[in-house]
């Protein structure tokens, strides 16, 4: 999965990626955020619907590109990477072979998303049956219905998904969730088809509006309506492309979660205000506060109360409060003065990591109910996606084990808040979302080792 699989768990001290975190100190410091990690491997993708060359600046150095230039390669492509630049040349694309899609489709989310371009350069494309990852089952139904109605055949066979296509032709397509990876997947599909295409109830996160911005500049025409509907007109050929890569919201709001949590001020520079606002409103509603500077582009982030305020959250799809927002904000209420309650309705098991935070001191209870305004679709399935946090807790060291990127992190909040020393064992996996995440830590003072 391109968002981290649970290691196997290291046995303590053995792993090579273990970190130690002396916490109890206020961080102070300026991060530079560079492209999104969720935006910058599909706009590789991109680039393989054209023969033409394609460059992407405001590169991050993020493990989930490496995934993608394998893939690149082994279709036949050229990649060459510079400090700010990728080059992509799709010249030619040969199909994935079994081998490859295995093992590529089980180590990141990426891959899938190419079963769309296959079928429009070779007519035929393999999907492995997806693996579950620690934040959920992680399925793929969404992107065969999608590619389905616009006229691929599958074939499911020893656990690998086979489809052909002769033509991609127009559709229209009602999704049952606005998934992001279902929405990418329709537009790959979508812009060389024959005839219109409508997708709706499609994702409009930042990234995919960025990713939008891309298939125009190759030639794609796409409109998105305010009924969060999107509109396709199929065209012959795509060319290449020039981009500048949209910062990365959900890093940016991590680093910020950790200053909240540690009464510390961090400010990021790379990412746009108006991408954050639901974080921004809800970092003030906190108990944190913020400047940002005239173009938008830096935020900097503090504790502006001594004590945090207690908050009811619900995790929603863009515009509401991400979901990849929510461990390390959610960490940060640990020490809020009061009772906080949080729904996350994007993911049914993304509330995992409030166990470990517990080892360290914290008072977080999971529930299966829907505690929140909205009757989510975990509510009657019995998913514990509720917890209701009561702080402040005094956090004090511990030894964890990260089970995935995004809980990773909240396990460094945890520990720079926390009295003593803790030992984080697979933090390796930050590698994969968090771009020079060891030397950005001690940018702003955190003592690890
Ligand atoms: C993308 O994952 C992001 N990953 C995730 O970020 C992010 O949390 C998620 O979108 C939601 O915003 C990347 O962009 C690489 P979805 P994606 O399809 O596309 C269900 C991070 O930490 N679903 O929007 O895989 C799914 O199980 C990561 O940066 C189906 O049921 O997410 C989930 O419950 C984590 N069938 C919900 O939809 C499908 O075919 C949202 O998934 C597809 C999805």
């Amino acid at each position: 999965m391109s968002e981290p699989t649970s290691p196997s768990s290291p046995t303590p001290g053995a792993s090579a990626d273990t970190m130690t975190v002396r916490g109890g100190v206020p961080v102070e410091g300026e991060l530079v955020i560079r492209g999104s990690k969720n935006a910058l491997p599909k706009m590789m993708v991109a680039a393989l619907l054209t023969a033409e060359p394609c460059t992407l600046t405001n590169i991050s150095t993020i493990r989930d590109i490496e995934v993608v230039d394998e893939l690149i390669r082994l279709t036949g492509g050229t990649v060459e990477h510079d400090a700010d630049r990728i080059r992509i040349t799709a010249g030619s694309f040969t199909a994935l072979g079994e081998v490859d899609v295995e093992r590529l489709h089980n180590a990141s989310r990426i891959p899938v998303l190419t079963t769309a371009v296959s079928l429009h350069r070779t007519g035929e494309a393999v999907v492995a049956a997806p693996g579950g990852c620690a934040i959920g089952p992680r399925p793929v139904d969404f992107h065969m219905s999608v590619l389905r109605a616009l006229g691929a055949h599958d074939d499911h066979r020893d656990g690998m998904i086979h489809l052909r296509a002769d033509r991609l032709h127009g559709a229209r397509i009602d999704l049952p969730f606005p998934s992001v990876g279902a929405t990418e997947q329709f537009l790959f599909a979508a812009v060389l088809a024959e005839g219109d295409s409508e997708l709706a109830n499609a994702a409009i996160e930042p990234e995919i509006l960025d990713l939008i911005a891309v298939l125009q500049k190759m030639g794609a025409l796409i409109s998105v309506e305010p009924n969060r509907t999107i509109r396709v007109t199929g065209v012959k050929e795509l060319g290449g492309f020039e981009h500048r890569v949209i910062g990365d919201r959900l890093e940016a709001a991590s680093w910020a979660s950790l200053a909240l949590a540690t009464g510390g001020a961090i400010t990021v520079r790379g990412v746009q205000q108006q991408d954050m606002s639901t974080f921004l409103n809800v970092y003030r509603r906190a108990g944190g506060d913020f400047t940002i500077d005239a173009d938008g582009r830096t935020i900097s982030f503090r504790r502006a109360r001594r004590m945090l305020r207690p908050l009811a959250l619900e995790t929603d799809v863009h515009p509401g409060f991400m979901t990849d927002w929510q461990s390390p904000f959610v960490t940060a209420l640990t020490q809020a003065e009061g009772v906080s309650v949080v729904h996350e309705t994007v993911y049914e098991d993304r509330l995992g990591y409030t166990e470990a935070l517990r080892t360290l001191g914290a008072q977080i209870q999971v529930f299966t109910e829907c505690l929140g305004p909205t009757r989510c679709r975990f509510g009657a399935a019995n998913h514990r996606h509720s917890a209701v946090v009561v702080g402040p807790t005094k956090l004090h060291g511990a030894e964890l084990v990260v089970p995935d990127l995004r809980a990773g992190f909240s396990y460094v909040v945890a520990a720079a808040a926390a009295d003593g020393e803790s030992v984080i064992h697979g933090v390796g996996l930050l590698d994969r979302g968090y771009a020079d995440f060891r030397s950005k830590l001690s940018a702003i003072g955190v003592d690890h080792s």
